[in-house]
């Protein structure tokens, strides 16, 4: 096992264009690290470097501590597995997972044991003899997993394995990845665009956008406190919604209505500002007949007109479209595109309970639970509202979380 350090890790393309520009990442010693960003925002082509399959511009990447810029992949002693499993049609399941050691010239009864021993682990025990076009695409997915495990690599690196499975088999093979990595203990870089992966895999996850890291955390540090609105919007699902908003004082018009921050930190952020975004997700709206008085008095109330709502048995999202100023919902557009989503008009999407019985078309009473807004900068992204001691807390909440985890896994 190995610890993964990038030190400002630059890939210039023959065209110049940086499709990583200056990355800095610790992956330390058994963590699982994801990686996630929209499509080509450069997550494959720090892979490849990690892994050695194509040439570092600038920068330093060390693993176990030794620097690697110029060892060869097969020296690197680390194992990938491909988004298309890449698995040989000809061979069987058994051979498909022993190629590594073969490759390595291991003793052949060491190979029936560590073989024996991986298929054990994923359940393949009983398709050792099969070829891989007779398996169904959740076997396949394992098979490459099986021979990327059985060599004992000091980390292993995950190119969207699971971006070829259906959503059914995606969230099994999701929670089947989790606790192999869990129990293996190696050190885990996974690469997806799917923010639902990033979430629920990782112990933290590297936001990336066109080449450059936005933030390392928790999934919960990134869901709670993102640094900025490219984040914050990628991250949760559905979207934060972001409102312009211009300030008067401690209040903020925004196309749902005018209110106030009672949070005197939020207020303070505001600072001398004339417009801010802000930021409200789903969840931090309610249907404002649904909740007691004393509540009521935390948050604000708006009135807004619902045009379209999904009941979902669970719950129900009203969509509330609204005008922007010219200029920021242009800026909005553009966010929701290198978001890969695809915003035709701007609308807060709001969760609210199930038993809501709000209707479409009339005017509605919404309330926002406005200590949990953020607020950001229109010009820059940043977060403005950042709660830096929130953050240490979560941050001590999930080391000490995944060391109990970890123990328990070893079973001591
Ligand atoms: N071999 C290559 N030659 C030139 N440009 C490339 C090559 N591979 C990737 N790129 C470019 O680098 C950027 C990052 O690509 P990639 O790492 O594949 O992104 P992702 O895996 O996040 O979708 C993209 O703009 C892509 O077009
Ligand atoms: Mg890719």
């Amino acid at each position: 096992m190995a610890a993964i350090t990038m030190k400002k890790i630059v890939k210039r393309y023959g065209d110049g264009f940086p499709a990583v520009n200056e990355v800095s990442l610790d992956v330390r010693d058994g963590e699982f690290m994801i990686l996630v960003g929209p499509s080509g925002c450069g997550k494959s082509t720090l892979l490849r470097m990690i892994v050695g399959l194509e040439d570092i511009t600038s920068g330093e990447m060390l693993i176990g501590g030794k620097v690697v810029n110029k060892v060869a992949p097969r020296q690197r002693n680390l194992s990938m597995v491909f988004q298309n499993y890449a698995l040989y049609p000809h061979l069987t399941v058994f051979e498909n997972i022993a190629f590594p050691l073969r490759l390595a010239k291991t003793p052949d009864d060491e190979v029936q044991r560590r073989v024996k021993e991986t298929a054990e682990l994923l359940e393949l025990t009983e398709h050792l003899d099969r070829k891989p076009a007779n398996l169904s695409g959740g076997q396949r997915q394992r098979v490459a997993m099986g021979r990327a495990i059985v060599r004992q690599a000091d980390a292993f690196l995950f190119d969207e394995p699971l971006s070829n499975l259906d959503a059914k088999l995606r969230g099994q093979m999701r929670t089947e990845i989790s606790r192999l990595q869990r129990r293996l203990g190696v050190t885990t870089v996974y690469v997806t665009h799917d923010q639902t992966e990033a979430m629920t895999l990782g112990d933290r996850v590297a936001v990336l956008r066109k080449g450059v890291l936005q933030q390392v955390g928790s999934p919960r540090e990134l869901y709670e406190e993102p640094v900025n609105l490219f984040v914050a919007g990628f991250i949760g699902s559905p979207s934060m919604n972001f409102l312009p908003a211009s300030v008067d004082g401690a209040s903020l018009d925004t196309p749902l209505g005018r209110f106030e921050l009672r949070d005197d930190r939020k207020a303070a952020a505001l600072g001398g500002r004339e417009v801010v975004l802000v930021g409200v997700r789903p969840e931090h709206f309610e249907d404002a007949s649904l909740i007691s008085e004393e509540k009521k008095a935390k948050g604000a109330t708006v009135h807004a007109r619902v045009d379209v709502t999904e009941w979902l048995g669970n719950e129900q999202y009203a969509y509330v479209p609204y005008e922007a100023p010219a200029d920021l919902s242009a800026q909005l557009r553009d966010l929701s595109r290198e978001l890969d989503g695809d915003q035709l008009r701007t609308q807060a999407i709001v969760a609210l309970d199930a038993a809501s019985t709000i209707k479409p078309g009339g005017e509605s009473e919404l309330w926002i639970d406005t200590a949990k807004v953020h607020l950001f900068d229109p010009a820059t992204g940043e977060n403005l509202t950042r709660d830096e001691e929130h953050v240490a807390r979560l941050t001590r909440l999930t080391d000490e979380s995944r060391d109990a985890h970890r123990k328990a896994q070893r079973g001591d």
